[in-house]
Formats: structure tokens, sequence, C-alpha cells
């Protein structure tokens, strides 16, 4: 799979895919990831990249010429799947996360101030995508928190899969909770079920503490995984 984001801030963007998952992904040569700076493809000759918005208003816009010709730059073969984070955009989640995980390139296009030309999400086949009710001064950190789940989501990056699809949300369910050693710290117990050695009981008893948190703190997660397992 292939990655490309393009941003005004390429600083923020390098240090995250320099750590973890997203560090192994590319070191297994199973990602490889491109951060492209917009500001290279202006041809104003202060090389700005944003102008005042037409008919007023708060803000600056995005301008047209850098984005064009920046996404161009990195369309090879038009199957590219172009995403652009927008809090007026799709919400983005788990499911959607698995789908892009089987894409082969994907570009993200990192908008700031205001806002982007609206010619650049009319020209092009574009996926508007937010990760939540909330506005961000930025696309950049949507955009890298999608491109975590979808990556550990790509066949060999995780060695254990099995705890990718056990996340939360795989199954409209939370996750339970989890402990490491000491068996006691400043007082406080781990579970014993969880000393048992009895593998059945333990995964019942993460299962119960599954459905009751989900229950409590998710009750439209609760619906839709009652009505899942009542099918
Ligand atoms: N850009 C600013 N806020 C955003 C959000 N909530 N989701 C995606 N992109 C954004």
């Amino acid at each position: 799979m292939k990655i490309d984001i393009l941003t005004t801030f390429p600083w923020m963007i390098k240090p995250i895919l320099e750590s973890s998952i997203l560090k192994i992904a590319a070191e297994k040569e199973i990602v490889s990831f491109d951060v492209i700076d917009i500001r290279e493809y202006s041809k104003d000759k202060h090389k700005n990249t944003d102008d005042y918005p037409f008919g007023g208003g708060e803000g600056m816009i995005m301008a047209p010429q850098p984005l064009f010709d920046s996404i161009r730059g990195c369309v090879e073969n038009n199957t590219e799947k172009i995403i652009f984070p927008t809090p007026d955009g799709v919400i983005f989640n788990q499911k959607k996360a698995k789908k892009l995980s089987d894409e082969n390139h994907i570009i993200f296009i990192c908008g700031h101030y205001k806002g982007i030309d609206q010619r650049v999400r009319d020209n092009f086949e574009i996926e508007e995508i937010s990760i939540g009710d909330f506005v961000l001064t930025g696309g950049e950190i949507p955009a890298l928190a999608m491109i975590d789940s979808i990556v550990r989501l790509v066949p060999g990056v995780i060695n254990n899969i099995k705890s990718a699809l056990n996340d939360s949300f795989s199954q409209p369910l939370l996750d339970c909770p989890w402990y490491t050693r000491p068996e006691i710290y400043e007082g406080k117990k781990v579970p014993k079920i969880l000393l048992s050695g009895n593998h059945k009981k333990i995964d019942n008893w993460r299962k119960s503490q599954r459905e009751n948190k989900t229950k409590i703190l998710r009750p439209d997660l609760w619906k839709k995984y009652l009505k899942l397992k009542n099918k």
C-alpha cells in the first residue's frame, strides 16, 4: 500500500510516521509513505497556498492551484482513493478503516485555515471524511488518526491480527479491562479469574465485561449488538 499525505505542515506528520506501528509497517515494506509539501507546488512568488474568500468572511481559503497540481502530482493511474478529512464529511469508523486497508494507494489532502476552494472538492473524486463532530485546526491530525487505524489492519503489519480483530468496534462491543504485572499495585488487585488459568472462564469473564461496559457507556452499540446476537 502507498499513502501520500499532502500538507502545508509536513513536520507535523513525519514524527508520527516514524513511530510505533506506522514505522514498523514502513520498515517491513508493507506500506510506503510520502509526505508532500503543498507549498512546493505553489506558483505564487511568495509560495503562498491560501487567499481571502470571495464574498468576504473570516479566515483564509486554500487556493486551487497548489492543490490541483499537488494532487495531480500524486495520481498515477486513477485508481487512487483520495480522502479529504473535513468536519462536514461522513463519519469515520472501524468498518471504513477495514475497507480502506484493502486499497493500493491512498492520497490524503490536509486542509487548513477555513477550508479549501470548493473547485478542488468538485474536480476530483474525493471521499470527504470526518473523525467526529468537533472541529480541529487542520486535516493533519484526522489524517494521521485514519492512517494509523487503516495501516494496523493491513495484513502483515500487526503480528497478532487476532488482537486487532477483537478491538473495540470490530464487533459492536467495547473492549474489556486488561491487566499486567504486578498482581497487586498500590493495594489494588488484578481480578482473581485472570490468574486462574481457566481460559474458558476467562473468555466468559471478558465477554461479560465487554457487554456490561457497552450496555452502560454505548446504548447505541448495545442495541446493534443485541440485534446481531438475536439474528
Ligand atoms: N478537520 C477539522 N476538523 C476535522 C474533523 N473533525 N474531522 C476531519 N477533518 C477535520
